[in-house]
């Protein structure tokens, strides 16, 4: 059988902080985790499992206290700061749980300030259309977020943040403030994102329902990774 592709893994990640009292606590404890290359992971968990601690130390925001992350072949926990904000910029797209669009901003507008920030070369109105097509927006690409639902909102994050080809997302959270139809059509976006960009999907999740759609799910518990 042909070997799984990873494009991003952790290894025997530790995360201790210093509490007030004078004790520590591991909110994650030897964690591994291998993230499969263009497919869609669910990592899932109790609220206070560590889900957000270990997105953002895999995608470089935060620095493990013990344990490496390899992003291809390049080790993430090795990098200095201006390194992973380089990498962060251009391998890595961001979605969370509130959608954080630029209020004044309208959909196309927010997507093309994002292909700004990115340094994106090619023709930026081209790929801004792509992108809010690709989300079932084209409708909406003048509206303000205030004229859009949250879902729809949600969607116009999406666009924005695989605007640039990101090779990896990660999602944190990104299906918590919506009902369960509106969920499932984000979650099948990401699927489709997979197939149409070839594009690498993390997200956390606490809802049980979406498992099965995940090429890979991961859970935590207490800060250790159990089986699924
Ligand atoms: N800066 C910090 N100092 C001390 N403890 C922290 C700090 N940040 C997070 N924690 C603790 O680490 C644990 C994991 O937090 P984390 O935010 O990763 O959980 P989560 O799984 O994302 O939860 P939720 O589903 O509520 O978002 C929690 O017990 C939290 O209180
Ligand atoms: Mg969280």
């Amino acid at each position: 059988m042909e070997k799984e592709q990873y494009i991003l893994t952790g290894d025997h990640i530790t995360k201790t902080y210093a509490m007030p009292d004078g004790s520590s606590f591991d909110a994650l404890h030897d964690v591994s985790v291998a993230i499969p290359a263009g497919k869609l992971t669910i990592l899932k968990g109790r609220s206070g499992s560590g889900k957000t601690t270990l997105m953002n130390i895999l995608c470089g925001l935060d620095q493990p206290t013990a344990g490496k992350v390899l992003l291809g072949d390049r080790e993430v926990t090795a990098m200095n700061d201006r390194e992973r904000t380089a990498m962060r910029r251009s391998d890595i797209g961001f979605i969370f749980q509130s959608v954080a669009l630029i209020p004044i901003m309208t959909a196309e507008e927010n997507v093309e300030y994002a292909l700004r920030l990115a340094g994106w070369k090619g023709d930026r109105a081209q790929r801004v259309k792509e992108c809010l097509e690709l989300v079932g927006l084209s409708k909406r690409m003048k509206h303000l977020p205030s004229e859009m639902s949250g879902g729809e909102q949600q969607r116009v994050a999406i666009a924005r943040a695989i605007a640039h080809q990101p090779r990896m997302m990660f999602a944190d959270e990104p299906t918590g403030e919506l009902d369960t139809n509106t969920a499932l059509q984000v979650v099948k976006i990401f699927k489709e994102l997979n197939r149409t960009q070839g594009v690498s999907i993390l997200m956390t999740t606490h809802d049980k329902g979406f498992m099965e759609i995940g090429d890979c799910v991961y859970s935590l518990e207490n800060g250790v990774m159990k089986d699924a």
